[in-house]
């Protein structure tokens, strides 16, 4: 199908896997992997904004990774600062906003600052949303939302039964953007590794083998050729769908 006529999503997340091993099949330092998995975040985004996508959420760095051996955690900061440095000027070029996701307050003072000043110079931009997932995790994102709402009851600037799934999603990150249309995981596992569990709900997935550092441009545009196949019908019956899509609905 043309790309013209093609249902876009809106909103595309990556669970970015696959470094460490694209590296060790080259008998090279898992760190290798890394450095070659930030050329193709650069890639991913020129991607994302030309094929339409509004909102791109990258999961860059988990809770969990921090129990990683330190040497590649120290990498991983570094790239990241490093990164930021170089790159935030191009996306700020390119009317991306830019913005990260999870927990900050466990990187230096250094990196958060950078972080700020990266988010701050970017806001007002329109083209497309980056958010980059960073100490992040589904449970984390689920228990901060819980105990905002919580800290706003106690002080009565909100009634128990004013929480509702709407309010919930009023607390979530990413609650500003398009809901999640679209999941892709590289690397060969099928599943989730406590990433968007409340933004997931309806999303479709879609697993690929390729290695995070071989995800170009031919195979995104493979994932989003298979999300423009997919009969999305949330909780409705195929017909429902179907005598909607012919209502023009
Ligand atoms: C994903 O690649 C990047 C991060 C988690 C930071 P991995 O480092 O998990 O690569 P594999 O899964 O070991 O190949
Ligand atoms: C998920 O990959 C996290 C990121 C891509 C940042 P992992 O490699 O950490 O996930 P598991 O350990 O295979 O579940
Ligand atoms: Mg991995």
């Amino acid at each position: 199908m043309s790309e013209d006529c093609q249902k876009i999503p809106q909103h595309v997340a990556i669970i970015m896997d696959g470094n460490g091993r694209w590296a060790q099949s080259r008998s090279k330092n898992r760190v290798v992997g890394h450095k070659a998995g930030v050329e193709t975040v650069r890639s991913s985004v020129t991607s994302a904004r030309k094929l339409g996508v509004k909102a791109l959420t990258l999961f860059a760095f988990s809770s969990e990774n921090w129990l990683r051996p330190e040497s590649e955690v120290s990498v991983l900061m570094e790239l990241f600062m490093f990164v930021l440095t170089r790159e935030v000027k191009r996306l700020h070029k390119n009317g991306i906003r830019f913005q990260i996701i999870g927990d900050v307050s466990r990187f230096s003072e250094k990196l958060q600052k950078k972080i700020k000043a990266s988010e701050a110079l970017t806001k007002n931009n329109t083209d497309m949303v980056l958010s980059i997932a960073a100490n992040y995790g589904g449970r984390w994102d689920i228990t901060q939302a819980t105990k905002n709402i919580a800290k706003k009851v106690k002080n009565d600037d909100l009634a128990l039964d004013d929480i509702s799934e709407q309010l919930m999603n009023d607390h979530i990150s990413l609650n500003d953007l398009p809901d999640l249309d679209l999941l892709i995981r590289t690397g060969g596992d099928y599943r989730i590794s406590n990433f968007l569990l409340w933004q997931a709900a309806y999303a479709e997935f879609y697993f690929t083998d390729i290695l995070w550092p071989d995800f170009d441009r031919k195979a995104f545009e493979e994932a989003l050729n298979s999300f423009d196949k997919r009969e999305r019908r949330f909780g409705l019956t195929g017909d429902q769908i179907k005598s909607n899509t012919l209502l023009g609905n």
